[in-house]
């Protein structure tokens, strides 16, 4: 049984769709055991008292530098024996040092399909404002392994959603978190527990 670890910077409806699926039954060889939020009183936390999953705040700006938030980060997952790690609208950048402990065992849901709108300063609305201003027809997710460089891992899964005429940027993203991030996070990790990726 594989213990994860999900990092969360807001909502949490990321974090929501794998406590679902892990209460469906959807993850056989994982077991959330933690819930780290990179700032206090984010909504994501309410989801994991609820669900009883242990939570824990590791704030960014608590920290001088990057690298004492990176040893304190990988200090929390070695407490709980952490065998994977989830980046669930995880805001914060994963130091060198959580790298190197988790190599393969870190994924990350982008809400666009990658290469497209991407890496730095693409995140959260900024990433459908960007599709929107662009014109195309096709965006959705993409679930990848977190390497050094942003939305730069290998990619795991994809899918694509189509951008209605009428789209905002609000209801673009609704529709690819509902056809696609809340369905793809949890294979992934469902598939990256069992070993099959
Ligand atoms: C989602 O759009 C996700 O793709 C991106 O950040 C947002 C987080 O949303 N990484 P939530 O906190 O999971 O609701």
């Amino acid at each position: 049984m594989k213990r994860i670890a999900v990092l969360v910077s807001g909502g949490g409806s990321n974090l929501q769709a794998l406590l679902n699926a892990a209460q469906n039954g959807q993850l056989p060889h994982g077991q959330i055991a933690l819930v780290v939020a990179s700032k206090p009183g984010v909504f994501a936390l309410e989801r994991a008292q609820k669900a009883g999953v242990p939570a824990t705040v590791v704030a960014r700006k608590s920290f001088a530098n990057t690298a004492a938030f990176d040893a304190a980060l990988l200090e929390e997952l070695q407490k709980e024996n952490i065998d994977i790690v989830v980046l669930a609208g995880f805001l914060s950048i994963i130091g060198p040092a959580v790298l190197a402990a988790y190599p393969g065992k870190i994924v990350n849901v982008h809400p666009s399909l990658i290469p497209a709108f991407c890496g730095d300063g693409f995140y959260g609305l900024k990433v459908h404002e960007a599709a929107l201003a662009r014109g195309v027809k096709l965006t959705g997710a993409t679930v990848h392994l977190v390497n050094e460089i942003t939305d730069g891992g290998k990619i795991l899964l994809q899918k694509a959603v189509e951008i209605k005429p009428d789209d905002t940027p609000e209801t673009l993203q609704k529709r690819v978190m509902e056809e696609a991030e809340w369905q793809l996070l949890p294979k992934a990790v469902a598939m990256l527990c069992a070993g099959e990726m």
